[in-house]
């Protein structure tokens, strides 16, 4: 896996975005970003389908594919159905990672017993979750096999520093990946007006960025966390592949620390 990947929740949305959204997905792979993030929930499918159409005659091998089921499908019942769904719709026959979009009614024992059946045949390469705190986390290490999730993909932006009191630890023990999803506040629309924030705007000046590329490099800034945001545009994409290559200095972190604190004591998880 690598730091950054490229989200696709919300794409699929509008039809006169449709060739843009393609053609953002299709840039971030010429460049050098492979994993593509998307999930069986987005649009009810037409964001899978959407992937599919960008990734068509690229080299399979070289992309790292990831796609979610819903809690309710994530059982003996529905999941293998679910998944197989996802991979015609993607148009390609395995998926390198497949998460648990979220904590469910369906008991672990049962995911992770259908997760590693899919694993067996080969229809995925890897499995995971997200939304999980810690307790979930300990909970999926206590049901057999539940030490194979390798990710837990979650909410983690400047102005949502939770995960980092006490999950992002338990994940660095456990050898869990931390996959961060919205990394720029979903384009800094959740908290209104931070692009406009004096603090993330002179870290910006320093570096000749902008302030999204801030954020997005201070959500990768530890060289290990796979920060997945959402370009629809091409010009989005270049900004936020420059923007992997900013290396933010001790003052800056600093900075950004004084005015977007983590909390001192563990907040519940914090999820879309
Ligand atoms: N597991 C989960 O429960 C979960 C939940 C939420 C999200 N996710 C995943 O995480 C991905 C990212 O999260 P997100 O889509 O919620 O939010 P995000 O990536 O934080 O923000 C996306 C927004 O930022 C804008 N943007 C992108 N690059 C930009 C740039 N360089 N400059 C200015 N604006 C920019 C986009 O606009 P344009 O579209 O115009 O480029 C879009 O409005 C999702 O797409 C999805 O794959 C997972």
């Amino acid at each position: 896996m690598q730091t950054m990947g490229m989200g696709t929740w919300h794409m699929a949305e509008d039809a006169n975005r449709r060739a843009d959204e393609i053609a953002a997905l299709r840039e971030g792979v010429d460049l050098g970003v492979k994993l593509i993030d998307t999930a069986e929930l987005y649009g009810d499918g037409e964001v899978e389908t959407l992937v599919g159409e960008a990734i068509r005659g690229l080299d399979r091998s070289e992309l790292c594919i990831v796609s979610k089921v819903i809690p309710s499908h994530a059982g003996h019942k529905d999941m293998r159905a679910s998944c197989e769904a996802s991979l015609k719709r993607l148009g390609t026959d395995y998926l390198d990672l497949y998460l648990l979009h979220w904590p469910g009614a369906v008991p672990l024992e049962e995911t992770v017993a259908c997760m590693e059946s899919l694993r067996a045949d080969g229809l995925i390469r890897r499995w995971g979750v997200s939304n999980f705190d810690v307790d979930d986390m300990e909970a999926l290490w206590r049901v057999p096999g539940g030490d194979s999730c390798v990710a837990n993909q979650v909410l983690y932006h400047l102005e949502s520093r939770g995960v980092e009191v006490s999950l992002k630890p338990w994940m660095r023990d456990h050898g869990v990946a931390m996959m961060a999803y919205s990394p720029l506040a979903q384009g800094g629309r959740l908290a209104y007006g931070l692009r406009d924030d004096p603090t993330l705007n002179a870290v910006a000046g320093r570096h000749d960025a902008t302030p999204v590329q801030i954020m997005l490099a201070w959500a990768m800034r530890d060289g290990e966390t796979i920060a997945i945001p959402k370009a629809g545009s091409p010009a989005h994409m270049r900004l936020n592949v420059e923007a992997a290559g900013i290396t933010l200095t001790p003052d800056d972190l600093a900075a950004l620390d004084r005015r977007f604190p983590a909390p001192a004591r563990k907040p519940p998880l914090d999820w879309l």
